[in-house]
């Protein structure tokens, strides 16, 4: 708030708290002229009277409590012009007692849970024989916060933070094996995950199923940390304009026949042959000589029964025509590394084959 409203509040406040005390104090003083049967005179409906009795202690005292009540909250927070009197209540934060505020207090709250959260993972940690990920975890934030504080990311410090999530990937083998890591997993998938990649993990169109054991960037824990760490662009060109309308639809021809062919077609034998040659001319740099993918590119295998974006003639063709670019967002600004390993094991726990 600014200066002027939080000092209109201020204003306002003390003069309401100021008016009813006042109010209650001179009616308590004044004294009205009684008649002789000790009523004021004043007739109402020409059978009511009105006497002048004094207001009832317990009234008194819950009147007189609520204003001092309102006296203590004056004391104990910022409510008067908070530039001037900042309370006496205190929140830790960073370690450290400040006054209190609604955002000192909910980072206060924040760093209360995480600090709870903390210490649950290390024990899990402990129950997985996995406690050696500690000191890789103490490195990798040192590293982070010293990248943070470059403008511009340093890819030598880049590689020393890979170096370090790729070394939890051991310890993220071990926590595959432990119940409350994989409860705490789903949780964290349910939360932040199951929007995308569906509440079972399975995926939709555009959106890769987590529990077969086919990767675009990779199955091994490593991998799983290094796509959640990061993000990952999926980034196939469109063709359309390389190739032309007929040779788009050749190549389609020759994925449909290469990935089984599992909607039955009758291929275009011509086409077949012409795709294969296309395919081999432009697209074994990214889906492979064998066109089983590499995981470098993040190209899918084209070989299986599984499908990205779909394997119908219709979907093959769009795909090559225009091209995808599937975004996996960055998860580790926003929920940390220990989230990240807990996360990592859940996903990988799915397809279960360790490679
Ligand atoms: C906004 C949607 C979205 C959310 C939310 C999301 N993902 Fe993804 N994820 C994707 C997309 C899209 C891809 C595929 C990228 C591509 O096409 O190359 C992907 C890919 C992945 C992969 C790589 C799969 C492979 O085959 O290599 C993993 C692992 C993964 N996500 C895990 C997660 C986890 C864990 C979370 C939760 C922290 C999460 N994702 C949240 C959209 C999302
Ligand atoms: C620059 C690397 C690159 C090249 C070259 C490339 N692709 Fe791709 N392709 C990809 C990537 C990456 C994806 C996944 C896109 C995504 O995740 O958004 C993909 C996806 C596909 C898919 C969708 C598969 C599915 O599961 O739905 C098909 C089909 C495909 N490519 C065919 C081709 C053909 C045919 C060519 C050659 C004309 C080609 N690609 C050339 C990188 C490439």
């Amino acid at each position: 708030m600014s200066f002027f409203w939080s000092s209109w509040v201020t204003v306002l406040s003390l003069a309401c708290w100021l008016f009813i005390f006042g109010v209650l104090m001179w009616t308590l003083r004044t004294k009205p002229d009684l008649a002789e049967d000790e009523t004021t005179g004043h007739v109402y409906d020409d059978t009511i009277r009105e006497y002048d009795k004094p207001l009832p202690k317990w009234w008194l005292v819950v009147f007189f409590g609520t204003l001092f009540w309102g006296l203590g909250y004056f004391i104990l927070y910022p409510a008067i012009q908070p530039q001037m009197w900042k309370g006496v209540t205190t929140v830790e934060v960073d370690g450290q007692q400040v006054p209190w505020s609604s955002s000192n207090e909910l980072n206060s709250n924040l760093q209360a849970n995480h600090k709870v959260f903390l210490s649950n993972f290390e024990s899990v940690l402990e129950n997985s024989d996995a406690s050696g990920a500690l000191p890789v975890l103490a490195t990798l934030s040192e590293l982070q916060a010293a990248q943070h504080k470059n403008d511009k990311p340093d890819p030598d410090l880049q590689t020393k933070i890979d170096e370090q999530v790729k070394a939890l990937g051991p310890f993220v083998d071990k926590l595959m094996t432990s119940p409350e890591a994989q409860k705490m997993g789903n949780n964290l998938f349910l939360q932040n995950c199951a929007l995308c990649h569906g509440s079972d993990a399975q995926g939709a169109v555009g959106y890769p199923n987590l529990t077969d054991n086919d990767w675009l960037f990779g199955g091994k824990a490593e991998d799983i940390l290094l796509t959640v760490h990061h993000g990952r662009k999926g980034s196939m060109a469109a063709w359309q304009k390389q190739l032309g309308e007929s040779g788009v639809r050749a190549v389609a021809e020759y994925v449909l026949q290469i990935s089984g062919n599992q909607n039955g077609y009758e291929l275009n034998q011509a086409q077949v042959t012409q795709g294969k040659a296309i395919f081999e001319a432009n697209c074994v740099l990214c889906h492979g000589a064998d066109a089983k993918g590499l995981t470098a590119m993040g190209a899918p295998n084209l070989t299986d029964d599984i499908w990205l974006f779909g394997g119908d003639r219709e979907t093959v063709q769009t795909t090559i025509r225009h091209g995808r670019a599937g975004v996996m967002p960055e998860w580790q600004t926003k929920l940390g590394n220990e989230r990240l390993m807990l996360l990592a094991a859940y996903v990988r726990s799915f397809s279960q084959t360790a490679e």
